[in-house]
C-alpha cells in the first residue's frame, strides 16, 4: 500500500475522482473497519481540507462518535437529534447549506457552517454515519452526495 495520498487541485469531481482509486486502495488490504474509517478520514481531510471529517456508530441505540479529522466534537447523539440523529432516522443524506436554518442542528463548533450526512447501511439498517462540516455556508451539492457516498460504501463495515 503507498501511503502517500497523491493530492490534485482542480474541481470538486476531478477532485472526489482522484481520491475514489486511492481509498479503494488504502483500503484494500485492511479488514478492520476502524482502520478504514480513520484512513478515509484522513484522506478526505488532506483532499479537501474540510473543517471537520468523522464517523458516529450506532450503539445502543445512539450515534457515538468515531474515527475523525478536525477539532474535539460531541460524544453522543440520540436518534432524530441534530443533522446526524436525523440521517440516521430518515435514512436518507442531509445536505444543510446553513446549519443555523436547521432545526435542532447540534453545534459542536461554532466555526461550522454547513454540513453534510450520509446514513451508512448495513442490511437496510443504518449502522452509522459519515458527518462532513465546513467552516463556509453551502459547501456541499449532488456531487458530494454520489461521491461520499461511493467512498463510504467501499468500506467493508464487517
Ligand atoms: N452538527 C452535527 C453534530 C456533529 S458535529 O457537527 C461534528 C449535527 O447536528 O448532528
Amino acid at each position: 500500500m503507498a501511503e502517500d495520498l497523491k493530492i490534485v487541485s482542480g474541481n470538486k469531481k476531478e477532485q472526489y475522482l482522484s481520491l475514489l482509486p486511492q481509498i479503494s486502495a488504502l483500503i484494500a488490504d485492511e479488514n478492520d473497519e476502524i482502520a478504514n474509517m480513520a484512513n478515509v478520514c484522513a484522506a478526505l481531510k488532506e483532499q479537501f481540507n474540510f473543517f471537520w471529517v468523522g464517523f458516529y456508530l450506532v450503539k445502543n441505540g445512539e450515534l457515538v462518535l468515531g474515527p475523525f479529522q478536525g477539532p474535539v466534537a460531541c460524544t453522543r447523539i440520540k436518534p432524530g437529534r441534530g443533522v446526524c440523529g436525523s440521517s440516521w432516522e430518515q435514512k436518507k443524506i442531509l445536505i444543510v447549506p446553513d446549519v443555523e436554518a436547521f432545526p435542532g442542528h447540534i453545534s459542536c463548533n461554532s466555526a461550522s457552517k454547513s454540513e453534510i450526512v450520509l446514513p451508512i447501511l448495513k442490511n437496510g439498517n443504518v449502522i452509522g454515519v459519515l458527518d462532513v462540516d465546513s467552516n463556509e455556508l453551502d459547501s456541499f451539492d449532488e456531487f458530494d452526495a454520489i461521491y461520499l457516498n461511493q467512498i463510504i460504501n467501499l468500506i467493508d463495515y464487517g
